[in-house]
């Protein structure tokens, strides 16, 4: 199996690779390509005791024959090669916003859409981050119970803006009080503001978690309703997630309905993101009936993990195991 990775050199790009080896797909893999931008062109990665040489991501690159090409370097790069790569007969598992309202192309959490996969080859699109936890929490109650309505705070890591919101964060904690990635500080504080903000209040992102999820579910009434907040955590995002059904459960149907979906796990231990970091599990607690048919859950999960490479990762075990 060919596969490269583009943006290889970032937080979701060296999780890419680091699964590889946890998966065991290099032993699959007879020729691996690391792509990046031209600042870091000549690196050198280690995957399975092998040491790869990142290249600069040119248009020639694209044109080459891949089984599969992971893309995570930001919406205009994807814009710009990924249309490259299909074109040329490719597998492309695109981590980006770029594509995932195009209704040409499946946004897929395995666990929840995987006959998207069957016979389609091109662009697939990963879902965002705070949108994958989501869904497969509340997957096996939609399936069951019927979703009317989610109400959804989220605890953001600061890793979710990559490398930069990293340092960022660092830095501050050094006593460097530089503001360059976040709107505010993120130090000792929280910021409810990801993503640019749009005419209506909204955030791009807080719009993501509503477009994305109804596309998921196929369910375009489905009423959502996200605040999305930037914590100064390092990785894994936490959701405060209020939801209606409609139809009533108890609380002890509603933990069957949770864990009947694959990667997802109720566990009152697993409440906080320094707990569930590095794992590939979604974790569901502090489940709550508040009235009849209105429920309230906590989700934690890593971000890098859950909400990027190990989606993707599935992404490919099942487009394999599909066609
Ligand atoms: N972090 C998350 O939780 C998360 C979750 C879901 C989706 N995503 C998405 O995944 C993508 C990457 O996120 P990340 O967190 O890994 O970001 P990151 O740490 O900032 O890494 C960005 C990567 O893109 C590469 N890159 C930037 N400009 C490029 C160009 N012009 N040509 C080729 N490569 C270029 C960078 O290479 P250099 O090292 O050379 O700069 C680096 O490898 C984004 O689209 C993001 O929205 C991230």
């Amino acid at each position: 199996m060919k596969v490269g990775v583009v943006g290889a050199t970032g937080e979701v790009g060296r999780t890419f690779l680091k699964l590889f080896e946890e998966y065991k797909l290099i032993n699959e893999i007879s020729e691996l390509r690391l792509f990046a931008s031209e600042r870091s062109q000549g690196q050198e990665i280690e995957v399975g005791f092998k040491r790869y040489t990142v290249e600069k991501l040119q248009k020639e690159n694209m044109k080459e024959k891949f089984d599969y090409l992971f893309f995570s370097a930001g919406a205009s790069v994807s814009k710009r090669f990924a249309p490259i790569a299909q074109k040329s007969g490719n597998v492309v598992i695109d981590n980006s916003s770029q594509f995932r309202m195009d209704e040409t192309i499946p946004l897929v959490v395995p666990e929840i859409n995987a006959e998207l996969l069957k016979n389609y080859k091109g662009i697939i699109a990963n879902p965002n981050c705070s949108t994958i936890q989501m869904v497969l929490a509340l997957n096996g109650i939609h399936r069951e119970l019927g979703l009317k309505e989610i109400v959804v705070s989220t605890y953001q890591a600061v890793s979710g803006a990559g490398n930069k919101g990293i340092i960022e964060l660092l830095n501050q904690e050094k006593g460097i009080n530089e503001v360059k990635h976040f709107p505010r500080v993120i130090k000792n504080n929280v910021i409810p503001l990801i993503g640019e903000k749009k005419e209506n209040g909204s955030t791009f992102e807080e719009e993501k978690m509503i477009n994305e999820t109804r596309k998921i579910f196929s369910d375009k009434e489905m009423k959502i309703f996200p605040t999305t907040v930037r914590v100064p955590v390092l990785y894994g995002h936490s959701e405060s997630i209020f939801f209606r059904t409609k139809l009533d459960f108890s609380v002890d149907e509603i933990i069957k309905l949770v864990e009947s979906t694959p990667n997802v796990e109720y566990n009152e231990d697993k409440i906080t993101p320094i707990e569930v970091a590095g794992s590939d599990i979604t974790f569901v607690s502090r489940i709550r009936k508040v009235e009849e048919k209105t429920f309230l859950m906590w989700v934690v999960a890593d971000n890098i993990r859950v909400g990027a490479a190990t989606n993707a990762i599935r992404i490919l075990q099942k487009h394999r195991e599909l066609n």
